[in-house]
Formats: structure tokens, sequence, C-alpha cells
């Protein structure tokens, strides 16, 4: 199970000491929101922001574009040090050749999929990335309310990662607190992005040890055989 803090929920006038601080906390991974204005309607940081964190932190950097023409910026985020490098599936058939660009820079593949959009549209990308990304709020800010009704998604996803033999992450980023990592984990989710509940907290280190804990009691391989025997867990 993954922890990424998202730097969106930081305080925005020392990102250098915050990520440093996230480093510390005991997470795996940075989650870094870009957002382009266009594609939702905020706008967040860019590559160089990116690159002047690489230097201070192993952590694993977790990119997540929301941008409505992620082709011109993938080589710049790749140089800036990202890990992985998330678009999302509602750019339609610009993802393929997107997906096989991020490849050929040498990074992870994440494709995201956002919540009015149905699950079926991942399907034929899941043998091409490393990461499914199940957005459980509409993207664009920090601190909003989990949407329940994306659960399903989570469980639909760990079912096809059982049956297709594959290994991609099933991760969900948006109104992750303690209690809806749990509720995430036992329908799948091995990655938990949370940005509000971890940079807020008094103290980071203890909020990612508890949200650690939470998630580590589900065993994402358990989850659908679950719901197989008790179809009334599937939502
Ligand atoms: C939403 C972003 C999230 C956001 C999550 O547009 O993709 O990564 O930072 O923030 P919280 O945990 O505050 O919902
Ligand atoms: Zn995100």
């Amino acid at each position: 199970m993954i922890i990424a803090p998202s730097l969106l929920a930081s305080d925005h006038t020392r990102f250098g000491r915050e990520a440093e601080r996230a480093g510390r906390s005991g997470a795996e991974w940075l989650h870094l929101d870009i957002m382009d204005g266009h594609f939702v309607p905020n706008i967040s940081f860019g590559p160089e922001v990116v690159r002047s964190l690489r230097p201070l932190t192993k952590l694993f950097f977790d990119v997540h574009l929301m941008c409505s023409k992620p082709d011109i910026l993938l080589e710049p985020f790749a140089k800036a040090g990202s890990d992985q490098i998330t678009i999302h599936v509602e750019l339609g058939e610009a993802v393929i050749p997107l997906i096989w660009k991020i490849k050929s820079l040498g990074k992870k593949v994440g494709l995201a999929v956002n919540p009015p959009t149905p699950i079926a549209q991942v399907q034929p990308y899941l043998p091409l990335i490393d990461c499914l990304l199940v957005m459980t709020v509409n993207p664009g800010f920090g601190g909003q309310s989990f949407i329940y009704e994306t659960l399903p998604k989570v469980q639909q996803a760990n079912i096809w990662r059982r049956e297709l033999n594959l290994r991609y992450r099933v991760e969900v980023d948006g109104g992750i607190n303690h209690q809806t990592a749990g509720e995430c984990a036992a329908a799948g989710a091995d990655t938990f992005v949370s940005g509000t509940t971890l940079f807020k907290a008094p103290n980071l280190r203890a909020a990612v040890r508890k949200m650690q804990k939470v998630v580590n009691q589900y065993d994402p391989a358990l989850a659908d055989l679950a719901i197989e025997k008790n179809p009334q867990l599937a939502l």
C-alpha cells in the first residue's frame, strides 16, 4: 500500500520545505497536481517547480496532469524528474499516443478517470499502464468531499486486474481521509492520494502513519473475492 500526500494542500509559500516534510513523513510518493485552467477550472504549478523540488527528496514523484494538451508538457515534466506521469482518459483518441510518449520518455504511465466517466472507457488501455487513477472527486480543487458513487469503479478496477492478470496500481484521489481510505482499500485500492487530511494535520508523520495502519488491514487480492462471496458488498 502506498500513501501519496498531495502537494496541492501544502503551504504554497514554501513548497520546498513542504516536500521535505513529506519526505520525512514515512509516505512513499509525493502527488503533484498540474492544472492548466482549461481541463479544470484552476491553475497550480509547472515543471519548473517540480524540477526545483526534485533534489530535495527521494520520494517517487507522481505527476497528475489535469491538462487539455499534455502532449507539449510530457517532455518538460519528464526532464523535471517525474517518476510517473498520469493523463486523463477523457482526452479520447489522444490517449494512446500520450501513453507511448510517456513510455518513450522512460516514465511510468498513469491513466485517470473522472467521476462522471464510465470505467469501461479505461479498459482498452489497462495492459499498457502502470497505474489506474480513479478520481473520487471532480478534479480541480483540494478539500472536496469523497464521492461514494466512485467506489464501484475501484472494485471493477481491482476485478479486472485479477481477471486479466495485470499489475497496474489502483490509485484513488480526492476526499481521502482516514475513513474513506479504509473504504477504498476494502474495495481494492492500493495507492492513496491525500491532500487536506495529511498536509493540514497537526502532525503529517502521524497522519501518514495512521493512514498506513488503516489501509494495511486490507489485501487488494482479497477485496474482489470478498465481493464474489457477498455481492452486497458491491455498492
Ligand atoms: C483534485 C486533485 C487531488 C487533490 C486531493 O483535483 O487531483 O490530488 O489534491 O486533495 P484532497 O485530499 O484535499 O481532496
Ligand atoms: Zn491528483
